[in-house]
């Protein structure tokens, strides 16, 4: 994670974070990846991973896709949201590439004394951590929370006190659908990519208009999250399928027009990333 992000934040680009929610969105993020050139991060939510089927069995299926499908770009393994310090671990543990750690909803010092736990743990095995202040607004995987935008003073110290690896600040993004206009607030983070100059991490992606995107890339976002974008599109494109074909009950006709839906959402968010062609292939 740490070389491809690093690449990502010199060259102006971010790596699209997409999450999943069974096998054929990994098939569906793979596919475009590959034919896109670009590196991609798969991530869980702390939430979903029971649903999953646990830490070893997702990333086994991720690993065993990447062989079948001769995928030959960076593939990386990510922890979305992990809500508790064990939780962080036992995704190191699994073998996950980088985990994020997110009690940002806690006072400051409690937020930095246990993401430097999990900063510890993780950077022990090699693996890299993400950590967040303020608070995403919207839901997401039954996570609901109020927006709160980060303060820079808890950003610089939450970064210099606990060696996270990358930062994802809180400035107006919202999981989920935006009600209104998305607001972010650029010069703040203007100030936290100025004063840190580590790679910036954007949740709530979806919705958010291209060229704030890209003006989030330029302010040192190296990784940006999409996971409702996919949903929506997935799901019209289920709806659509079922009342077209109403006799068609094969499993494999239904979730292959659902793959082709995953894949061309991803491929336009990698656009939006700017990540396409960033691969050697
Ligand atoms: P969206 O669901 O709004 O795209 O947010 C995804 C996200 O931030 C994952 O952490």
């Amino acid at each position: 994670m740490k070389k491809h992000i690093l690449e990502a934040f010199e060259k102006n680009y971010a790596i699209p974070q997409i999450n999943i929610n069974g096998l054929i969105w990994i098939e569906g993020i793979l596919k475009a990846a590959q034919e896109n050139a670009s590196p991609v991060i798969i991530a869980t939510t702390d939430k979903n991973i029971p649903f999953l089927g646990g830490y070893e069995f997702i990333l086994k299926t991720i690993k065993n896709k990447v062989k079948t499908m001769n995928i030959s770009v960076p593939v990386i393994v990510h922890l979305d949201h992990g809500l508790s310090v064990e939780g962080c671990k036992k995704a190191v543990d699994a073998g996950y590439d980088s985990v994020m750690f997110d009690r940002s909803q806690l006072p400051i010092d409690e937020n930095i004394k246990l993401t430097k736990e999990v900063v510890d743990y993780a950077h022990k095995h090699d693996v890299y951590v993400e950590g967040e202040v303020g608070a995403v607004g919207g839901s997401e995987d039954g996570m609901v929370s109020n927006l709160k935008y980060a303060s820079v003073d808890d950003c610089v110290r939450l970064a210099k006190e606990s060696f996270i690896d990358s930062l994802a600040p809180a400035l107006g993004s919202v999981h989920g659908e935006y009600v209104g206009e998305p607001d972010l607030d650029f010069g703040k983070m203007q100030q936290i990519n100025d004063i840190l100059n580590i790679p910036l991490v954007l949740h709530g992606a979806s919705g958010i208009s291209d060229h704030d995107l890209d003006k989030a890339i330029k302010n040192g976002h190296a990784k940006i999250n999409f996971n409702t974008e996919i949903n929506i599109a997935w799901n019209k494109d289920l709806r659509q399928y079922l009342n077209n074909n109403p006799n068609d009950y094969s499993p494999q006709n239904i979730l292959k027009s659902g793959i082709k839906t995953i894949s061309t959402t991803a491929q336009s968010i990698m656009s939006k990333c700017s990540s396409i062609n960033k691969v050697n292939i």
